[in-house]
């Protein structure tokens, strides 16, 4: 059978419950936010241990902020990866569960992977002090390690996706069908350069907009600010310019039949890389009053590169005359209601929390909630109690009709 045949027949012959423009535009609007959290997540990582090994009296004090921000962020992250995958399952299907059962041993060592290195994340964080000397630095280290091993096994997975052309001889081996999963069958090293350089950019902007962000406190000397600042501005402007010279590195190695280097969705990203450039040379006079517009310019170019990786994975399996938009649509309007409500209400409540946390890190003492803030809390729990009612109830009412 041809391999575009293969492929639609491998859907869901159910169709998709909405349109398929939409799946897409949200699996690339909450990549882009995860994969701007696995940028935080490698860099703040990365440069806790290093603070923490360097020494010195601002090293130290950086690098326990940063411990302390790691477990936040690989919170985010994860919770952020739930999305896309959910996403890619629906309108990728074929791809996604063939590349899973390739590498499958991989895929639920993923799991394990990600709770050991988050374990040794928090083991870092608390423990640290008890020992002088760095003695605690292998768990921030192994952790690292763990997280880019993380990385490692979705840029596979990812990638095996978009060559169905591969998936045959992958799953044979000589003359016997290799069932192990126990394989990463391919790797492409700028494809996944131009994910991990990033987090030493993106944790760039983070330590400005740490130095921004505790700029009003009195515990907070300015001379460390300030150092704070100007190391992440630093940083940030170097790894921007070394990440432009890796997305040309992968733009170079991909097939030249693609003439990817015309296609809209990449110039816009490239545009905006450039523009993200000449505003973090700027920001190297005054960090602090660039903090804010830098991490929603840069999370406006990650955007534009994730719509480029989009519309790469779109030329990869064009090949196949594959296309999400000839996918068989079976409109179901009350689950897309339900899921659109469940997103906005998402959107509400996380807002409330991530105020609260904004606002009580900004003052030095006790933090008093003021009373719009206190009604925007008390709504986001109505919500949250309304939707518990609902989702509980019509999964009651399905199932006893399913018996009946
Ligand atoms: C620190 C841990 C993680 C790292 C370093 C990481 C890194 C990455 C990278 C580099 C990619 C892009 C691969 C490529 O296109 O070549 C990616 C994609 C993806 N990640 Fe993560 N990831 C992590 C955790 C997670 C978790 C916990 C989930 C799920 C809960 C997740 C879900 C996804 C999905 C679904 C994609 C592919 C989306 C698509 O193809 O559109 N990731 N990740």
């Amino acid at each position: 059978m041809e391999m575009g045949t293969i492929l639609k027949t491998l859907q869901d012959p159910m169709g998709i419950p909405f349109y398929p423009v939409v799946f897409q535009a949200l699996m690339v609007l909450t990549f882009a936010l995860h994969i701007m959290f696995v940028n935080f997540t490698l860099g703040t990582s990365f440069l806790s241990v290093y603070g923490y090994l360097k020494g010195g009296e601002n090293w130290t004090r950086l690098s326990r902020s940063l411990a302390k921000a790691t477990t936040v962020n690989i919170s985010m992250a994860m919770l952020l990866g739930v999305a896309p995958l959910l996403f890619v399952q629906v309108v990728y299907d074929p791809f996604w569960y063939a590349s899973n059962t390739l590498s499958a041993a991989w895929v639920m060592g993923f799991i394990f992977i990600m709770m050991l290195g988050y374990s040794l994340t928090y083991v870092f964080y608390l423990k640290r002090d008890h020992k002088t000397g760095g003695g605690f630095a292998i768990f921030g280290i192994i952790a690292f390690a763990l997280f880019l091993l993380s990385g490692i096994i979705m840029h596979a997975l990812g990638y095996q996706l978009l060559q169905p052309e591969k998936w045959l001889n992958w799953y044979i081996k000589g003359n016997t069908v290799d069932t192990s999963g126990t394989s990463l069958h391919a790797f492409q090293l700028p494809r996944f350069l131009h994910f991990i350089i990033p987090s030493f950019a993106m944790t760039g902007i983070f330590l400005m907009l740490y130095a921004w962000y505790f700029k009003n406190r009195a515990d907070f000397d300015k001379g460390y600010l300030e150092w704070v600042g100007k190391t992440g501005a630093k940083m940030a402007f170097i790894f921007t310019a070394i990440q432009a010279v890796v997305g040309f590195w992968w733009l170079f190695s991909l097939p030249a039949g693609f003439s990817f280097f015309t296609n809209p969705f990449f110039l816009i990203g490239a545009a905006l890389g450039i523009v993200l450039l000449v505003f973090l040379y700027n920001a190297q006079k005054d960090p602090v009053k660039y903090a804010v517009p830098g991490v929603l310019g840069a999370f406006l170019t990650i955007f534009g590169m994730s719509y480029a990786r989009e519309a790469l994975r779109m030329k990869y399996l064009g090949r196949f005359d594959y296309s999400i938009f000839n996918y068989k649509l079976n409109i179901d309007w009350g689950s897309t209601a339900l899921f659109l409500s469940t997103f906005v209400m998402g959107l509400l409540i996380i807002g409330y929390l991530l105020a609260v946390a904004y606002k009580s890190g900004r003052t030095s003492g006790e933090y008093v909630a003021t009373p719009s803030m206190n009604k925007w809390g008390k709504i986001s729990i109505a919500l949250l109690l309304c939707w518990i009612g609902i989702v509980a109830g019509l999964g009651i009412i399905i199932s006893v009709r399913n018996y009946l």
